[in-house]
């Protein structure tokens, strides 16, 4: 392998001293530009060094180009590209690599080249503000302080520019979900549950719910608050309704499980424990015709009301009712 390079590495002397020269002309030609849309990154970056062209680094890097030529990065800067920065093609994002050439294989010399993987050390501030300057605004609007960015995520966690793995998106792994249940083994878990969302069935996936470069909400929730969340979906349960049922519209979660659980229909408690929760303090049949002696056989026979539905054998319409009569949510 290192045989390869140093070969390689003589073989593109002359080759590189003819690459500065036009990087030189090249980075004339961009200042004059000055409407470019994402601005070239200062001269500073990578030890001042200057661009050398994709042609050089080709050279030493023809499997990476080889899968790279496939991605939408390579289409957009190779055939259309809109500004001086996209038509830098692999140092727009690796930034200039004269200083990368002189010692390429040195450890020593990681400092001369923005890289993105963790062993490479560029830090990843700088590695995001790379991709930042092109794709900022949109979706990525509240990356800055997001819980991603606080726990010091990289672009590259996700997605991989070097080859085209997914249709859309360029992400590390063949899917949203699996990349990332990458790192969310305990949400993974919950999608396998008894009950769950269908998610690994195909049906949707965590960005139906998240954006995973930042919100204004909770849990990086894409609507402003949980029942907005459901309702994109569940329509028929955002009412308005007749009579309300206080927790439905205060908060969904009051009662289910956004991801999965071990209870029928995502519920967090098993009923009639669910209702018992809230209701059963005072006074009224409640508490009194389901105790857990009855659940359990302890002594009496299970009462058929706390068969199936429970609770809601009688008080069917939980999430609400428009019926005139449906003040107990029976109708
Ligand atoms: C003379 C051969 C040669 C040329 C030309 C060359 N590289 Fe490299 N490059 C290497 C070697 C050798 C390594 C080190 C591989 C290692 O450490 O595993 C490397 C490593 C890298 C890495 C790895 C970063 C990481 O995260 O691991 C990137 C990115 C890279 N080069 C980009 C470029 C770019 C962009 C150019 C053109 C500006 C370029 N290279 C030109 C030989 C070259
Ligand atoms: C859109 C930004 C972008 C462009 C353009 C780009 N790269 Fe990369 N490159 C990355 C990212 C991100 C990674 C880290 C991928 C990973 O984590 O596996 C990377 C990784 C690398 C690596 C080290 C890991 C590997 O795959 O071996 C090399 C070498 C490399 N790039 C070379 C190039 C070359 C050569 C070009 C131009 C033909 C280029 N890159 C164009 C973003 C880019
Ligand atoms: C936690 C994982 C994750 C991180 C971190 C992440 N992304 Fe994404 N990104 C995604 C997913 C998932 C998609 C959606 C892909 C799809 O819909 O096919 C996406 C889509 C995109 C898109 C295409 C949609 C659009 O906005 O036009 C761009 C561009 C993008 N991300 C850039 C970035 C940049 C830049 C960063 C770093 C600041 C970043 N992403 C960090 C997961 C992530
Ligand atoms: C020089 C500007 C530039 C830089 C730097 C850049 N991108 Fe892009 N990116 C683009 C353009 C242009 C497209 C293509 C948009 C299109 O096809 O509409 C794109 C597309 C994407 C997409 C969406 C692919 C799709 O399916 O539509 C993702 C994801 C993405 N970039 C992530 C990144 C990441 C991560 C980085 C940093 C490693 C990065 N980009 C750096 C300009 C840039
Ligand atoms: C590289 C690892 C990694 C990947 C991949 C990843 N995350 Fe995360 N995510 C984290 C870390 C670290 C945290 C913060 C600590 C925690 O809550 O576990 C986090 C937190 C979250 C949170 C909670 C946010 C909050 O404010 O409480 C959500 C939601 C989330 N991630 C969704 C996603 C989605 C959706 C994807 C895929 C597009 C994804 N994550 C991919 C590492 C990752
Ligand atoms: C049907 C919508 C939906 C889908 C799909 C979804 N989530 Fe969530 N997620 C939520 C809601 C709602 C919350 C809780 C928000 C709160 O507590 O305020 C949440 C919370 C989280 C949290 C914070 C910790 C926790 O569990 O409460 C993480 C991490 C998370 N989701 C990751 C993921 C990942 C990874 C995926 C895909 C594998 C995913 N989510 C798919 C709706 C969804
Ligand atoms: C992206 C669309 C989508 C969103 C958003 C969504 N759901 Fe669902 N939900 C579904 C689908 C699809 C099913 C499966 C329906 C089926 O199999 O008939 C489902 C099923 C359910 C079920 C019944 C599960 C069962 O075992 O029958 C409950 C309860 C549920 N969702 C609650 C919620 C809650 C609470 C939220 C908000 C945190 C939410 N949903 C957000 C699409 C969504
Ligand atoms: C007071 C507890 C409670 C709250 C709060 C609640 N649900 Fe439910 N939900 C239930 C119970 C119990 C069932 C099971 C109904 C059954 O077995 O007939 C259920 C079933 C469902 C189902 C599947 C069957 C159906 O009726 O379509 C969906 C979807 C659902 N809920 C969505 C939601 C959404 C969306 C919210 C928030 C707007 C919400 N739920 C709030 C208790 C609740
Ligand atoms: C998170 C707490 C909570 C849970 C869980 C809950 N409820 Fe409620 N429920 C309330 C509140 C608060 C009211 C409104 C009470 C009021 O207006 O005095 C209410 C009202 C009711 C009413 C109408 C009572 C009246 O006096 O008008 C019925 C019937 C009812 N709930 C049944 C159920 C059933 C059945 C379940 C289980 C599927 C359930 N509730 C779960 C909090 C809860
Ligand atoms: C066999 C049918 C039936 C079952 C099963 C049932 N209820 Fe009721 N519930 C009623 C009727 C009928 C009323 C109306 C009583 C009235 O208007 O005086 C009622 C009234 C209520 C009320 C209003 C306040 C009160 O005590 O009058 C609440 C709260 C309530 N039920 C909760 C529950 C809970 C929680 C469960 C499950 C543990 C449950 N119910 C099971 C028939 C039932």
């Amino acid at each position: 392998m290192f045989m390869k390079y140093l070969s390689r590495l003589s073989a593109l002397r002359l080759g590189v001293a003819a690459g500065s020269l036009s990087a030189i002309v090249l980075v004339t030609s961009i200042f004059a530009k000055t409407e470019s849309a994402a601005p070239v990154p200062a001269a500073a970056l990578n030890g001042g060094a200057i661009y050398v062209g994709e042609a050089v680094c080709i050279a030493c890097h023809a499997p990476q180009n080889a899968q790279f030529t496939h991605t939408q990065h390579a289409n957009a800067f190779r055939l259309n590209p809109k500004n001086e920065r996209e038509k830098l093609s692999c140092e727009a994002c690796h930034g200039p690599g004269s200083n990368h050439l002189k010692d390429p294989a040195s450890p020593a010399n990681h400092a001369s080249l923005v890289g993105f993987t963790r062993e490479w050390g560029t830090p990843v501030a700088q590695q995001n503000a790379m991709c930042l300057t092109c794709h900022q605004g949109g979706q990525h609007m509240f990356w800055p302080g997001s819980t991603h960015a606080t726990n010091d995520l990289s672009c590259s966690d996700c997605h991989n520019p070097m080859a085209k793995v997914t249709a859309t998106g360029l992400l590390r792994k063949p899917s949203i979900n699996e990349t990332c249940e990458s790192c969310h083994q305990q949400q993974r878990a919950e999608f396998s549950k008894r009950s769950h969302m269908p998610l690994h069935e195909g049906k949707m996936t965590c960005v139906d719910c998240h954006n995973p470069h930042g919100s204004t909400s909770k849990s990086l929730l894409k609507a402003d608050t949980v029942n907005e969340t459901c309702y994109n979906c569940h329509a028929e349960k955002r009412g308005p309704f007749l009579w309300e049922h206080a927790p439905v519209r205060d908060n969904c979660l009051s009662c289910h499980s956004p991801h999965g659980s071990n209870q029928d229909k995502l519920l967090t408690v098993a009923r009639p424990f669910l209702c018992q929760q809230c209701h059963g303090n005072g006074a009224g049949h409640q508490t009194t015709l389901y105790n857990a002696g009855q659940i359990l056989g302890g002594g009496a026979a299970p009462s058929t009301r706390i068969m199936g539905r429970s609770c809601q054998n009688c008080h069917s319409q939980i999430h609400g009712s428009n019926h005139p009569g449906g003040a107990r949510f029976q109708r």
